[in-house]
């Protein structure tokens, strides 16, 4: 078979690095992939909102199945074209990506089908979003309704800092993204995401992860799109899994269906465990990044038949096989991150880090350059390992961390601290 990935992040090298290993594989493309990419794929210049080129290109290529990595092109509708085109694709069609692309599309679905989530109203208008601030006091949550590169989300601590966010978002500060406000209770807990692939019917979970937002140790600081992440998570206990399959995706998986816009692709939900369960803080209608990194890395079997099976609507029969070692990530980021960062240092040493035992080095920001790897984005490495338990995934990720040498590069030091 022939394969493209569209993306270019850790997300899609962990992605493309799995697929290449298939053996039903002809021929991997990936558009624009990065500078570890091109190790294990064709790395082409197909910009992926052009979708005309895009179908082009597949039908140039004879490309049997598409697998789109981040969110922006799933909620422009890149799958809707690709299937009149008859091209198969792995990944939700436009309207079912408003589960990530409309947060107030999900807030309602929530509030209809009785999924577990914190309370909440819409807003079009300053005053009346003001208003209900002042009702409900802090700490509260302020949302952009739209896709917000992963920034348009402030657990304000005081009414001052909500109402500044809310005056924010109606000024413009997130384009059309902020021209509706979803405000909703803040919800105290432990946060993990959970995963399963969906063929429009059938529900197939994946192995647990969790990922570290906070820039610094401890959780300490600004919102990242995510620092490191391991698999298992233990705060995912099977009572914990099954809850969160019947009480949240099950409804949604219908609700969906029910809108005639069955859901397929995997659905990625961040929850909030709280003492009363899991509860929805928001879906992502792709992988998790660095999520997928870890469990990539602990998944065993072939990933081509699942990827298949859930874009063809037979996912019932399917179970893939997951390493019981644990797999722990480190992001390597560029000094300044998620604020503003230089590009175009020199890495060194990834080779070695990647040969040590049980490590591979996934590439996010990066690209070649005269056989040089250079830094080209804040997120540029995931220094990913396996290990009997996450304590000795932990120690060889960072055994590999210290192999690489790359002065404008920082990293968190407690990845999977709260599992440890
Ligand atoms: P989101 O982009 O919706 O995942 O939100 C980003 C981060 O904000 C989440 O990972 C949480 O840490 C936090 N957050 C979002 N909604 C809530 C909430 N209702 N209560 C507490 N924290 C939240
Ligand atoms: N790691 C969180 C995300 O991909 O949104």
């Amino acid at each position: 078979m022939n394969i493209l990935v569209i993306g270019s992040g850790g997300r899609e090298h962990a992605l493309c690095w799995k697929i290449q290993q298939s053996p039903l594989l002809t021929k991997l493309y990936c558009a624009p992939g990065n500078g570890g990419i091109e190790d294990v794929a064709s790395c082409v210049n197909l910009d992926s909102s052009d979708h005309e080129a895009v179908i082009s290109f597949c039908q140039t290529n004879k490309i049997d199945l598409v697998v789109v990595g981040p969110e922006a092109p799933l909620v422009n509708g890149l799958v809707d074209d690709l299937d009149k085109a008859g091209i198969s694709s792995f990944g939700p069609n436009k309207f079912a990506s408003q589960l990530e692309g409309s947060k107030g599309f999900t807030k309602d679905i929530c509030a209809k089908y009785n999924i577990p989530t914190a309370a909440y109203q819409k807003f079009q208008n300053s005053e009346d979003a003001v208003a209900y601030i002042k009702k409900n006091g802090a700490p509260i949550v302020i949302k952009a309704d739209g896709l917000a590169a992963g920034k348009g989300v402030i657990v304000a601590m005081s009414e001052k800092e909500a109402i500044d966010a809310v005056n924010d978002m109606f000024a413009g500060s997130f384009g059309d993204a902020g021209a509706e406000v979803v405000i909703e209770a803040f919800l105290e807990g432990e946060e993990a995401s959970f995963f399963a692939f969906i063929d429009g019917e059938n529900i197939l979970p994946l192995a647990t992860a969790q990922d570290h937002k906070r820039v610094g140790d401890g959780d300490t600081g600004p919102n990242t799109g995510g620092m490191g992440a391991y698999s298992p998570a233990p705060v995912m206990t099977d009572e914990m899994c099954d809850r969160t399959i019947n009480e949240i995706i099950k409804p949604t998986v219908q609700a969906l269906k029910d809108m005639g816009a069955p859901y397929k692709g995997v659905l990625f939900a961040g929850l909030m465990i709280t003492d009363k369960g899991p509860e929805l803080i928001e879906y992502n209608c792709r992988f998790g990044d660095p999520e997928c990194q870890v469990l990539m890395t602990r998944l065993e079997s072939d990933i081509l038949p699942v990827l298949m099976a859930t874009a063809e609507g037979n996912l019932d029969g399917i179970t893939p096989k997951w390493t019981s070692d644990a797999a722990l990530t480190v992001v390597m980021a560029a000094k300044g991150y998620p604020g503003s960062y230089e590009k175009g240092s020199v890495i060194k040493n990834i080779e070695a880090a990647n040969a040590l035992e049980k490590t591979n080095v996934f590439q996010a920001g990066t690209r070649k350059e005269g056989g040089q790897i250079l830094a080209n984005g804040g997120r540029v490495l995931n220094v990913a390992a396996l290990g009997k338990t996450v304590k000795e995934a932990k120690d060889n990720a960072y055994k590999a961390v210290e192999a690489i040498e790359w002065q404008d590069g920082f990293y968190r030091k407690d990845i999977g601290w709260r599992a440890l």
